[in-house]
């Protein structure tokens, strides 16, 4: 038996234990994966004595970046995160860091059938959920992609650090008013019902695609303003964290599960 789990505080929520469970019965694989508490100032001891027996974690909020700098070796993709959310224990026993949030996003899209390549991408947010997706993003080759923050410093900071990787470009909420073809939201608005304070003009009726990387059982804040300026769809985060769990299952088994049915009972529970 393979030892998984989840670290984060709080995290009696998290639905990682189930959609790896899913994936586990899905798969015909034998493992255990568990909701590891830590406290806020124990993470590093707590991923210790996990790993004596463990052979994988994920990690959420709020040691993301603490399992960053706790890695001994990282992947291309976390190291431009400056996060992990994948540990793995290697064969030499060092911990791997990896990221699987921009993967997931990006799967998520490409499942939905959204085109990534030559299109206008804005993003919002200009914090650690949307620097975990841009190199993933960037990889599928977007004409531009463009991050809009209201603190618009932290936006032109994070396009000048991945600027080798595309187009990058920065900008205000009252910068911009022309019609774009995806909108991503990774603010953390949502979380208090709150909208980004953008133009009503961005989204060209029937064309734009909005994404938001929260979830609900109700369609969030920014999804209604979205499919009330007539986009052609809205999407949200639910698929982001089901791909986000595929790629880490992938990375420590080897076997890539099918995330569509685990997304649909999800769904069915929110
Ligand atoms: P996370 O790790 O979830 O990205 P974060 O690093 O605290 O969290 O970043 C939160 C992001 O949401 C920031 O880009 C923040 O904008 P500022 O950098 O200007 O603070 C953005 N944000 C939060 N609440 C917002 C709101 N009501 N409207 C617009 N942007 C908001």
């Amino acid at each position: 038996m393979n030892y998984y789990g989840v670290f984060g505080n709080p995290i009696a929520h998290s639905k990682s234990p189930l959609i790896h469970r899913l994936f586990a019965e899905q798969t015909g694989l034998q493992i255990s994966y568990e909701p590891l508490l830590a406290p806020l100032d124990g993470f590093t001891a707590a991923v210790a004595e996990f790993f004596t027996q463990g052979s994988g974690a994920n990690v959420t909020v709020p040691f993301k970046e603490q399992a960053f700098v706790l890695a001994e070796q990282l992947s291309e993709r976390a190291q431009r995160a400056k996060a992990v959310n994948t540990l793995k224990k290697l064969a030499d026993g060092r911990l791997l860091g990896d990221n699987t949030d921009g993967a997931g996003l990006v799967n998520d899209l490409l499942n939905n059938h959204v085109v990534l390549a030559g299109q206008k991408i804005l993003i919002l947010g200009a914090g650690g959920a949307v620097r975990g997706v841009l190199e993933p993003l960037l990889a599928q080759g977007p004409a531009e992609v463009c991050i809009v923050n209201r603190t618009v410093e932290k936006a032109e900071q994070l396009a000048s650090e991945f600027a080798d990787l595309g187009h990058m470009t920065a900008a205000g909420y009252d910068w911009i008013d022309t019609p774009v073809d995806i909108i991503i939201n990774g603010t953390s608005a949502s979380l208090s019902g709150d909208l980004p304070p953008l133009a009503d003009s961005l989204i060209k009726a029937g064309d734009t695609v909005c994404y938001d990387m929260m979830y609900g059982k109700n369609t969030t804040v920014f999804n209604q303003w979205a499919q009330q300026q007539g986009a052609a769809r809205t999407l949200d985060g639910l698929g982001m964290l089901v791909e986000q769990a595929a790629e880490a299952f992938y990375l420590w088994t080897g076997v890539r599960p099918n995330p569509t049915p685990v997304l649909q009972q999800l769904r069915a529970q929110l």
